[in-house]
């Protein structure tokens, strides 16, 4: 996934175009993580308050991006600010554990079904590296199935196609078989052929650079089948969708994971991750004398910065937050579809709850195949976050979108009427694009 553009200079940015060349000088590429947008260079941000980010240059935007969906409640939450403000006077981190990891442990395991046992870690990334590191422990088993287009962090068993460094490291290559979503009878057979050396299929249940795409029944209940068949756990990596639902992603579609992976929203906008699931594989992480076991250790693991605004966070995200944010995005996605086919651009929409991907094509992917944008649609879709930005909204590009407790109705609006302005702008160039 490239996110650099050489798009012509930004002259209402000159903050911004400043600190990009001071990134150039220190870190590859001018910033520190891949995932930073850069059209042509990064929007350098201030501070945030609830929806919004106020760049350096003063420029005030609604933040569709969330920091990649994390903040469940917007910028600077206030009740996770106080709470946060007063701990860090008692310290912020210790070789000891602290009651604020046994409290948000225990809302977690009481709301996410699949969870009877947990374990914090520092980011996603390890989350999901500690649940195929305990998969392979519990069944013996070397390898892991994965589908296509995921994307389940940095780790090697779980990075698949989108950022290959190359030489790898090891032989793990042939430990990670790809599977196409929503494909029932292909993952049966790919599983079947390879279950002796299966430990796990990792699943995220919507994954977004695939296309952010609704797995089907079919689907759940024929991966689930072929799965215990064959004694291949499944890990559902919820780190992003967790925000799907009060009980998370998994119980919404109807999958029972045996390992689950948690991150983003329930750190309350500190770093966090969480690997948890069925009781006696979670007992990989113990130290019993028989079992297999995995070291998961990690110095700033369930540090209780993290701990106590996320439990903070998540006591916040209670079943009517839920419900109000699934009926603002279904909302806003039913009106921007519509824009889209009244003006019949060629633009579709996908998601679910509280997230959106906006897809330049006139047909919604329905594969992560279909997903994959064209030159002239990602060219589309570099026009469109343009027209968002000099309307003061971050679209994300090829991402998931999110919407916070802290946007209001006028907030959405903004979103609606500005891709319709944009749809009615791009109108003639579009239609001749048909032709
Ligand atoms: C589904 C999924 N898994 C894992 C990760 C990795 O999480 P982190 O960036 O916290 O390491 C992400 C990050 O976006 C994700 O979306």
């Amino acid at each position: 996934m490239s996110i650099a553009m050489a798009g012509v200079a930004d002259t209402s940015r000159p903050r911004s175009t400043e600190l990009y060349r001071r990134g150039q000088a220190v870190f590859p590429d001018g910033v520190t993580r891949v995932t930073i947008e850069r059209d042509p260079h990064p929007i350098y941000v201030t501070r945030g308050e609830g929806a919004f980010v106020v760049d350096v240059d003063g420029h005030r935007l609604l933040d569709l991006n969330n920091n990649f969906t994390t903040l469940l409640h917007g910028h600077a939450f206030e009740p996770v600010v106080k709470a946060v403000a007063q701990l860090l006077r008692s310290g912020s981190c210790f070789a000891n554990p602290t009651t604020h990891e046994i409290a948000l442990a225990e809302l977690l395991v009481a709301r996410i079904p699949a969870l009877e046992k947990i374990r914090f870690v520092n980011t996603g990334t390890e989350a999901v590296m500690f649940a195929v590191k305990a998969a392979r422990a519990f069944t013996g088993r070397p390898a892991v199935a994965r589908f296509e287009g995921a994307y389940h962090g940095a780790y090697d068993w779980a990075e698949g196609e989108q950022y290959r460094p190359a030489p790898r490291d090891g032989n793990h290559e042939s430990d990670v078989l790809h599977l196409r979503f929503n494909d029932v009878a292909g993952t049966q057979a790919a599983l079947t052929a390879h279950a002796d050396r299966l430990a796990a299929v990792l699943i995220d249940p919507m994954p977004s650079r695939a296309g952010l795409i609704a797995p089907t029944r079919e689907f759940i209940t024929g991966l689930m089948t072929v799965a215990r068949q064959l004694g291949i756990l499944i890990i559902a990596d919820e780190v992003l969708n967790l925000r799907q639902g009060f009980c998370g992603a998994s119980h919404r579609y109807g999958l029972q994971p045996d390992l689950l992976t948690a991150g983003k929203i329930i750190g309350g906008g500190f770093p966090v991750g969480a690997v948890g699931g069925r009781g006696d594989v979670m007992a990989v992480f113990g130290a019993g004398a028989n079992a297999a076991t995995v070291s998961q250790g990690g110095t700033f693991s369930a540090n209780p910065v993290s701990m106590c605004a996320g439990l903070v966070a998540m006591e916040a995200a209670d079943e009517p937050c839920f419900a109000d944010l699934e009926r603002k995005g279904d909302a806003l996605r039913a009106r921007l579809t519509s824009i889209a086919a009244q003006a019949q651009a060629p633009f579709s929409v996908t998601g679910a709850a509280s997230l959106f991907r906006i897809h330049g094509k006139r047909q919604a992917p329905r594969t992560y195949a279909e997903t994959l944008a064209s030159a002239e649609e990602q060219k589309r879709l570099v026009a469109l976050t343009r027209f968002f930005r000099a309307q003061d909204i971050l679209l994300p590009l090829g991402a998931a979108a999110s919407l916070s407790t802290a946007m209001t109705n006028d907030d959405l609006n903004h979103v609606a009427n500005t891709f319709a302005a944009f749809v009615a702008e791009a109108g003639s160039d579009t239609q001749e694009a048909q032709q």
